[in-house]
């Protein structure tokens, strides 16, 4: 019997702390035999990982900025999830095109538009009217002020995570307005807890639907 592959989602502003939770959810599906890919974006394939280098450290403007994060995501939909997800694998992926909302759009105060016609691209599903989109988005919802504080702990910052606190209040609010728009798609995870009360949401999430079993297992 092959299960029907799954496509999952993580996203947040830097700080949120997702890491932890994606590496944890691998674990549990393993554990309940399922075949796991895990990936990240941008990357997850090698052509991939050398945008998300450049677009994570050199200077470029928006629209470059914006159609790097795109490349990188066709490739890695080409390369990796679409064949994973035709196996029956559970994919899980650290970030996917709501960052792109987030981030260039809300962030950077990108075109949405420019970027929804990217998505439309990039994302679509040959024979299909449909675009590939996860199946459920992890959204690890944190206070922008909560995430700077922990961030100033961390280590070298990026292009992204070097940016001021008000930069993360527009990609929070980026990501509130994909939720919006497509309610059905998100788990919104208050973040501000402990990281085991985290782990409880966020695995709840998924016994909900139906993808884990009961077992409120920790994190
Ligand atoms: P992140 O996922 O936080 O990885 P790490 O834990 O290694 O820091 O870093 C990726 C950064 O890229 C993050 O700051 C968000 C940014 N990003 C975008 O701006 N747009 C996108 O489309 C994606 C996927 C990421």
């Amino acid at each position: 019997m092959s299960a029907a592959g799954l496509f999952i989602s993580f996203e947040g502003i830097d700080g949120a702390g997702k890491s932890t939770h994606v590496a944890a959810l691998a674990d549990a599906f393993r554990a309940a035999g399922r075949q796991v890919t895990l990936s990240r974006e941008p990357g997850g394939t090698p052509l991939a990982e050398k945008l998300r280098e450049l677009v994570l450290n050199d200077a470029m403007d928006p629209l470059s900025e914006a159609l790097l994060m795109f490349a990188a995501r066709r490739d890695h939909l080409q390369q990796v999830i679409e064949p994973a997800l035709a196996r029956g694998d559970v994919v899980l992926c650290d970030r996917f095109t709501d960052a792109t909302f987030a981030y260039q759009g809300g962030g950077r105060g990108f075109d949405m538009a420019v970027l929804q016609q990217l998505e439309r691209w990039v994302q679509a599903i040959p024979g299909s009217e449909q675009l590939r989109q996860p199946d459920l988005t992890v959204w690890f919802d944190l206070p922008p002020a909560v995430a700077a504080q922990r961030l100033a702990a961390a280590r070298v910052p990026d292009r992204f995570e070097s940016q001021p606190q008000v930069f993360f209040e527009r990609v929070a609010a980026g990501y509130a307005q994909r939720l919006q728009g497509e309610p059905g798609r998100f788990a919104r995870i208050a973040s501000d807890q402990s990281k085991e009360a985290v782990w409880q949401q966020v695995r709840q999430a998924f016994e909900q639907r139906g993808w884990l079993a009961p077992t409120g297992g920790a994190a």
